[in-house]
């Protein structure tokens, strides 16, 4: 039997459960993600984000989306939320090997030019989501430099949600997230857990010493990144933003790009008729003029 106290919190829970994000606050969170992180939240999107944002107001114990919206613009919301904010409501839908020319492109066209130049080869994965990309960027890497042993490479993984971050940093995947891999890629790139409960598989360290992590928006002014880049993935990213958006971020990580460096965006997005210092090769591959 449920004592009162119980009771008092399901019709508490029952309450928040019934509540829904109104106009005004959905309109609120939505221009704040648009002008801030770049993110599109048409009013078809508002089921979604209502979604989301009740997994966080039931961790924080809060019973509506009015006093979360109250606690996440006031001052203090606004230094302690944000990160928590943008877990809940980025998509990081990624995979290994995910749009597969590409690596193709990257092995076959781009990297034989490096052996000849002597220089290491540096690749941005922007938007990088939990670390499927950057990490199959190494494997394709590795492979190479195992036919190439003076060849030298570094990568960068970049994204906003610090969850996705965290998860790329310890590099830990269900099984099947690399079950299409060929066999020897598996046995020589990933360790498999003792934990048959739960099947993953674990980067090996060699892969991830390539790798470094960090928090970047998209839309800041600056990015606090002080290299030049060979090669920029920046794939299922830009179809969150409008097309304003769109080119104003890529025109941004082009300052970012070597001339003669490499831009691959994802198989649904499009460059046409924007004015970014590209130029186009092959369906969703670019090159700095
Ligand atoms: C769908 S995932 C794509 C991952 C990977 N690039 C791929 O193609 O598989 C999109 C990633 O972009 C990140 N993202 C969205 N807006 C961003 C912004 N303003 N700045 C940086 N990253 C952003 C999200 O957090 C998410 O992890």
């Amino acid at each position: 039997m449920l004592e009162n106290k119980d009771l008092n919190t399901n019709k508490k829970e029952l309450e928040c459960f019934k509540a829904e994000l109104s106009d005004a606050d959905f309109l609120a969170f939505s221009e704040f993600i648009y002008s801030e992180f770049g993110i599109k939240m048409p009013p078809i999107k508002r089921i979604m984000l209502q979604g989301r944002l009740l997994k966080r107001i039931r961790e924080l114990n809060m019973l509506s989306y009015k006093e979360y919206k109250e606690y996440f613009f006031s001052p203090e919301g606004q230094k302690k939320e944000i990160f928590n904010f943008l877990n809940v409501i980025t998509t990081n839908k990624t995979d290994f090997f995910r749009e597969p020319i590409h690596f193709d492109f990257l092995r076959d066209q781009i990297l034989p030019q490096y052996i000849k130049n002597n220089e290491a080869l540096k690749v941005w994965s922007a938007g990088c989501s939990s670390g499927e990309e950057p990490y199959t960027i190494s494997i394709v890497l590795n492979e190479f430099k195992a036919e190439n042993p003076t060849f030298r490479f570094s990568i960068l993984g970049s994204d906003i949600s610090n969850r996705v971050l965290s998860n790329a940093a310890k590099g830990v995947y269900a099984e099947n997230k690399v079950g299409l891999m060929p066999m020897s890629l598996k046995k020589k790139y990933f360790l498999k857990s003792k934990d048959r409960a739960n099947p993953s598989v674990r980067v090996k360290p060699e892969l991830q010493s390539f790798l470094s992590l960090k928090y970047v928006n998209l839309m800041d002014g600056q990015y606090d990144v002080n290299e030049t880049f060979d090669v920029i993935f920046c794939r299922n990213v830009l179809i969150y933003f409008d097309r304003a958006t769109q080119e104003k971020v890529i025109s941004k990580l082009c300052n970012y790009l070597k001339p003669g460096g490499y831009f691959f965006i994802g198989h649904s997005e499009s460059l046409s008729g924007m004015n970014v210092p590209l130029k186009h090769i092959k369906p969703t591959i670019f090159i700095k003029e």
